[in-house]
């Protein structure tokens, strides 16, 4: 009995061994030789503090570049530095408040930023949150918008917009927006940009008004490649891919029990921070995309347009139309 429960146990380590190196192999991994040099770079990050951010914030710090970490939490942010220095020596580490819920607080953070830096050459737009469908009540941002559409796409497209100069100054300079897999899920209601209309019950772990605001940060990236051709700069949106992070942090009740449950298995599966990182420093540092722009990645590649949804020009404009009206551009 006790032989067989073992046999049982060996068995399933070895299937679940076997799948983890085939993931690992399909997920790729960053190329260091193949990399633009990052040393003395300024690289603002935002949501830094924890996450794929942090480990993004990291790995620059290995590459000797200058990081900002923009963090609506200063004490958060501070203890990432902590973190980091831990780890590497290098590179320059500067904490500046940034709470992307707040258009005013995105411009206070950008006037800083341009009192202090006329130069950017890497603007990764990280930061994100999804509330958990079962415990929804619509949350607003300080301006009133849904939360999703606030804080992922609302925030930092005042924040591209306001940064535009410092990125022109340093061309080539790139712009790194984090989507999701999830965007294929989303749609745009242009008559409910606030998705008062976007029915939450019945859905499952993926709360629908966030995959609508990821498909808002797809159709961004894509429409300033647009409105930046000429400049210098490009833009690339990705997904990371299935990362463990604090992102399920606000799930409560039964769902986390269940992963509470399975999580071992979830972690020895889904990718670390680290790997989670890769494609991010893919897109910011790779020679290979010198020329691309307003494309979308995953696993360190380009992602097949043909195994995605379409992003129509249409909508990236008129969407870029609508918000640079909701945020007073
Ligand atoms: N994890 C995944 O599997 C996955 C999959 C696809 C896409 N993504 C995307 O990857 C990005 C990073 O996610 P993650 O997994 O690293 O999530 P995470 O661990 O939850 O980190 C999210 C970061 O965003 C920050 N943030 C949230 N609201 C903010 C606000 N109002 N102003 C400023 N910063 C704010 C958080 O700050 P606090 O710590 O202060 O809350 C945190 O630093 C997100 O855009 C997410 O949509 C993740
Ligand atoms: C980018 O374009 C330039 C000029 O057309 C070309 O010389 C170079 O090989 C291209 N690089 C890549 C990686 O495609």
């Amino acid at each position: 009995m006790w032989l067989s429960f073992l046999r049982y146990c060996i068995l399933i380590f070895g299937v679940l061994t076997v799948i983890r190196w085939v993931l690992r192999k399909k997920w790729g991994s960053v190329d260091k030789t193949n990399e633009i040099k990052s040393k003395g770079k300024i690289v603002l990050i935002t949501g830094a503090n924890t996450g794929i951010g942090k480990a993004t914030a990291l790995e620059f710090a290995k590459r000797d570049a200058n990081i900002i970490l923009a963090c609506r939490d200063l004490e958060k942010a501070r203890e990432a530095v902590v973190w980091i220095r831990q780890k590497t020596t290098l590179g320059q580490l500067i904490c500046m408040q940034l709470d992307l819920s707040s258009l005013q607080s995105v411009r206070n953070f950008c006037k800083e930023f341009r009192s202090k830096y006329d130069r950017l050459d890497i603007l990764i737009n990280n930061a994100g949150l999804m509330v958990p469908t079962y415990s929804y009540d619509r949350q607003k941002t300080a301006d009133g918008h849904e939360v999703h559409f606030g804080v992922n796409h609302l925030g930092h497209f005042l924040l591209t917009n306001l940064l535009l100069e410092p990125l022109k100054a340093s061309a080539p300079s790139r712009v790194v927006t984090l989507s999701s897999m999830a965007h294929s899920w989303g749609t745009i209601d242009f008559d409910d940009l606030n998705c008062e209309k976007t029915k939450i019950k019945g859905t499952l772990l993926i709360n629908p008004l966030y995959s609508n605001s990821k498909l808002a940060n797809a159709l961004f990236s894509k429409e300033l490649s647009k409105r930046l051709q000429g400049t210098g700069i490009r833009t690339y949106a990705l997904c990371p891919g299935m990362v463990m992070t604090d992102f399920g942090r606000n799930m409560k009740g039964p769902m986390i029990w269940v992963l509470s449950i399975i999580s071992p298995i979830i972690q020895f599966l889904l990718k670390s921070p680290k790997e989670g990182a890769a494609t991010v420093l893919y897109c910011s540092l790779s020679k290979n995309l010198i020329n691309e722009s307003g494309e979308m990645y995953q696993n360190c590649g380009k992602w097949d347009p043909n195994s995605r949804i379409q992003l129509k020009d249409e909508d990236a404009k008129r969407l870029w139309e609508e918000s640079a009206k909701l945020v007073g551009l």
